[in-house]
């Protein structure tokens, strides 16, 4: 590309087009998933949800993947203030919120997921669904074991979500795969101890995910942009591993109904292995549930004699921890891969598709703190997120809306 003045301006490799499926980003740089707690009491989304994906919008992001959205009543979130997309009646207030988002010239892909044994039957009004009866680490409730029956049912009900994105404009879906929630309790050996035909050998645990993406295919047609969300990684020595994710990207390939596979890590029982950086005590005992309803003077105590000496042992921060696993699920299939997680840098990001290790970068918590990064970085203002990784907007989204606590609070 040249300037005005007929110079050659190198253009980077991050501001150049490419496709998922039918569907044309103007550059490589995606908004992951990231819960807002923006949605009113019924999980609708509303004007402040909006404005929040303005900000991504202005900021020269290429994609929007929203929040994960709720596909039924029994995998409704236990965090603040879930979008629900279970419901006919809610697709007049997601094409709302869509045709703004057009209008603005932007582009979003809805999530769709089911949370499993990873919230409250208190929040569900209805058992906790799991493939095997074993409650996960954090939560601590027991799921039900599901049967024949509820895997249809849920297997069903994604597929009538992703009906309902597309009637309501979203450029696509993306199926949640990955930490922890139903899908990915199915996919992985630590918690998918069925001897049936759902469980055990990698493509019988695959099977449920296989027939969501077909029965999703078939409600949407062939040319809707389809995405996946997997991990490669998790935190037990029985749990998902990169070896085993490149097995399952390429089942993902082989039923031909996806179109983009994104790379993430972590459960709920990892703590701070999906999003690596600081362990933050502080905000621990200021906004997560089980430990914000203590008596306010154990609350007070907590806080200030005991979590400033609480050390965890976690996986470090290093950038783009996922990316070596994507490097190997690239290799392995023809989808375009995305791959989240430590993205930071301009140079790094750009050097990582240069590399072919991923397509795709996608962001959460560097864009939660500065939504016109991409911008930022198109324009030289910067070269990395001012993001600290500290955790306190994944530990806040229990009980707030979706922003940048760094300021408010110091982590230990
Ligand atoms: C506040 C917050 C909420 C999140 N909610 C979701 C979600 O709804 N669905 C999802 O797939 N991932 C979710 N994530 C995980 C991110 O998409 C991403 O995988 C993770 O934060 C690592 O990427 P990062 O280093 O760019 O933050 C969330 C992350 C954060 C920080």
């Amino acid at each position: 590309m040249k300037d005005g003045k007929n110079k050659e301006i190198k253009v980077s490799i991050l501001f150049t087009p490419a496709r998922i499926g039918a569907m044309e980003l103007e550059n490589r740089m995606i908004r992951a998933a990231s819960h807002e707690g923006l949605a009113d009491w019924r999980g609708r989304p509303t004007d402040e949800q909006f404005l929040f994906y303005k900000g991504f919008i202005k900021g020269g992001i290429g994609l929007i993947i929203t929040g994960y959205a709720g596909i039924m009543q029994s995998g409704k979130s236990a965090l603040f203030h879930m979008t629900m997309i279970d419901s006919d009646k809610l697709i007049p207030f997601h094409k709302r919120l869509v045709d703004k988002i057009h209008q603005i010239g932007g582009k979003i892909v809805l999530q769709i997921a089911h949370c499993g044994r990873q919230t409250w039957s208190s929040e569900t009004g209805k058992p906790l669904l799991a493939p095997s009866a074993i409650q996960c680490g954090f939560y601590r409730e027991k799921p039900k074991e599901m049967n024949e029956e509820d895997i249809h049912t849920v297997i069903e009900s994604f597929a009538d979500a992703a009906s309902r994105a597309r009637e309501a404009g979203y450029d696509g879906v993306q199926i949640h795969g990955a930490h922890g929630y139903l899908l990915s309790t199915f996919l992985s050996p630590h918690s998918n101890k069925r001897t049936d035909k759902w469980g055990g050998p990698p493509e019988n645990r695959f099977r449920i995910v296989g027939e969501v993406l077909k029965a999703v295919r078939k409600n949407v047609g062939m040319n809707y942009p389809v995405l996946i969300k997997l991990n490669t990684f998790e935190n037990a020595s029985d749990g998902t591993n990169p070896e085993e994710c490149v097995l399952i990207s390429k089942m993902v390939e082989e039923t031909g109904c996806c179109d983009a596979i994104e790379l993430s890590c972590g459960t709920s029982e990892d703590g701070f292995v999906m999003a690596r950086g600081d362990f933050p005590t502080k905000a621990i005992f200021n906004y997560l549930r089980p430990y914000c309803n203590y008596n306010p003077l154990v609350k007070f105590f907590m806080k200030t004699f005991v979590a400033p000496f609480v050390k965890i042992k976690q996986p470090p921060f290093s950038e783009g921890y996922n990316l070596d696993a994507s490097a190997m699920v690239k290799q392995a299939v023809s989808l375009p891969v995305i791959t989240v997680g430590g993205m930071r840098t301009k140079r790094f990001m750009e050097e990582a598709i240069v590399a072919k290790k991923t397509d795709f970068v996608s962001m959460a918590r560097p864009l939660i703190r500065e939504p016109n990064l991409p911008n930022k970085f198109k324009n030289g203002i910067t070269e990395s997120a001012s993001c600290v990784s500290c955790n306190q907007c994944v530990v806040a989204s229990d009980t707030r809306s979706i922003r940048c606590y760094y300021k408010e609070a110091k982590t230990n």
